[in-house]
């Protein structure tokens, strides 16, 4: 080996020896964060060089200069296997906010002592600026109690803000959090949150998924939210949000997935809504929305799931919702519709659940055996007295034979009429005699299937 080589050789080993150390500062604190956070074991006394052999949910990555570089904690993680448990006490640790590489922190099902709660509480904003901390996740703990501190609003590197699950956190969302722009993914849901989702929310440009739900957010939905051109995933449901659906929804044409259920929303839908090309799911049951349905959203083509039940919906089923032909789920059950089942419903040939229960339609069903048979339970048409099984359909179809035994098969296909129990107008037939546990039109094919003939 030439002398040169071997130089290079020792310069390498020293680098590596020099890389394997943290500084003191920084073992010390992480140190601190263990002891704050978990008991299961003697940290300093077990794991003298943390990132020169790291525990599961511990990792540590080199930076500075050749010759200068240092082993840094980049990532913490606490509270499920393998991670480090957390502790009865355990108490959020400020001092974690000044580990200088720290890009990744979970806390997951860590504060859960109700006798012990804790808050997030963070060191002041001028300690966070130099925070390049990328990920931050506390989700799933019943003890964390406060607020949503401002001083988030100085994590400015996040990507990925995660308070979830936490019962105990209540307090309006901080309008700086508008100001973590390079965030892709906010998810608050399923907090105790209060008062109006900032307006700022619309800085958030990379933003590719929004969760809000769960919470009890209050006021408008800001019209704003229509410049998150990137959001692919916005969730609002199970709030206490009024007024309309803004017109700049429209805007957000990389939208899949929409849901807005069990709010105070009211009103029409955005002129324009068609144009939301992606949309795979729009989850709107329970608003008081108290108009016609729109035939527009029967545009939506890639459409799988369309739920808009318990809304004060009138009017008649939309004959373009027939051309939805990615629809696996149509819920419009518990609202005001008239008119007619559309035909072209029958001939959607992925639907699989379908309930239209509860409402005030009429005529003849228009589904046929196959149809029938293909959705099963998943059919619910009860609830709508002026409804009526063409039986000549279904004998065709399905071979009904059972209904014969009701006498001469009455089954009416005039659109008036009620039927006594609110059940399917089936008088004469053995839909009749089945009582009123069987409210579905699949009862009648559930039944036929056992007849004896
Ligand atoms: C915040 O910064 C000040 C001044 O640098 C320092 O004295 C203090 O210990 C820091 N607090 C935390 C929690 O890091
Ligand atoms: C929703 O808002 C109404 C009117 O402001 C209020 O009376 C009600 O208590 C709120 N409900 C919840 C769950 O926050
Ligand atoms: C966004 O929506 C608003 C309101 O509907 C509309 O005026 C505006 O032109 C839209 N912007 C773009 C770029 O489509
Ligand atoms: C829907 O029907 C119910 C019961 O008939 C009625 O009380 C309610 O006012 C109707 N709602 C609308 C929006 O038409
Ligand atoms: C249809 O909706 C009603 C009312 O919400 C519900 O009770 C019923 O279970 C639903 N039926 C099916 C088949 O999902």
């Amino acid at each position: 080996m030439v002398p040169g080589s071997i130089a290079l050789l020792l310069l390498t080993l020293l680098a590596t020896a020099a890389a394997a150390a943290m500084d003191p500062d920084e073992r010390e604190t992480l140190f601190r964060v263990m002891e704050a956070v978990s008991s299961d074991r003697d940290w300093r006394v077990e794991s003298p060089d943390p990132c020169g052999s790291p525990w599961p949910g511990l990792e540590c990555k080199p930076a500075g200069g050749v010759g200068a570089a240092r082993m840094h904690v980049t990532r913490l993680d606490f509270g499920v296997e393998p991670n480090p448990a957390c502790k009865d006490t355990a108490a959020f640790p400020p001092e974690v906010f000044s580990l200088p590489r720290l890009q990744s922190l979970f806390f997951v099902d860590c504060f859960t002592n109700p006798a012990a709660t804790t808050t997030l509480a963070l060191p002041a904003p001028g300690n966070l600026s130099a925070s390049g901390l990328q990920q931050l996740s506390i989700r799933a703990n019943p003890a964390l109690s406060g607020t949503m501190p401002p001083a988030l609003a100085s994590l400015r590197s996040l990507q990925v803000l995660t308070v979830s699950q936490n019962g105990l956190v209540r307090g309006e969302i901080p309008p700086g959090v508008g100001d973590l722009t390079s965030l892709v993914r906010l998810d608050l849901s399923y907090n105790s949150l209060s008062g109006p989702v900032p307006t700022r929310i619309g800085q958030l440009r990379s933003l590719v998924g929004l969760d809000l739900s769960y919470n009890s957010l209050s006021g408008a939905i800001p019209g704003r939210i229509g410049e998150l051109r990137q959001l692919q995933k916005l969730d609002l449901s199970s709030n206490n949000l009024t007024g309309g659906i803004p017109d700049t929804v429209a805007n957000l044409t990389s939208l899949t997935f929409l849901a807005l259920s069990n709010n105070g929303l009211s009103g029409r839908f955005p002129p324009g809504i068609s144009g939301l090309r992606s949309l795979q799911y729009l989850i709107m049951d329970n608003n008081p929305m108290g108009v016609p349905l729109p035939s527009e959203l029967g545009s939506l083509a890639r459409l799988q799931e369309l739920r808009l039940a318990g809304s004060g919906y009138s009017g008649p089923i939309p004959e373009a919702f027939g051309q939805l032909a990615s629809l696996t789920t149509l819920s419009l059950q518990d609202n005001n519709l008239t008119g007619p089942i559309p035909a072209a419903l029958s001939r959607l040939g992925r639907m699989y659940h379908l309930n239209l229960s509860n409402n005030a339609l009429g005529g003849a069903v228009p589904f046929d055996g196959a149809f029938l048979r293909r959705l099963g339970g998943n059919l619910d048409l009860s609830g709508n007295s002026g409804l009526c099984l063409d039986d000549r359909s279904v004998l065709r179809g399905v071979g009904v034979g059972a209904c014969r035994g009701g006498g001469d098969g009455g089954i009416s296909s005039s659109a008036q009429g009620s039927s006594g129990n609110g059940v399917m107008r089936t008088s004469g037939s053995l839909l009749n005699l089945l009582g009123p546990a069987c409210v579905a039109v699949s009862c009648l094919f559930a039944m036929s299937e056992h007849a004896p003939y």
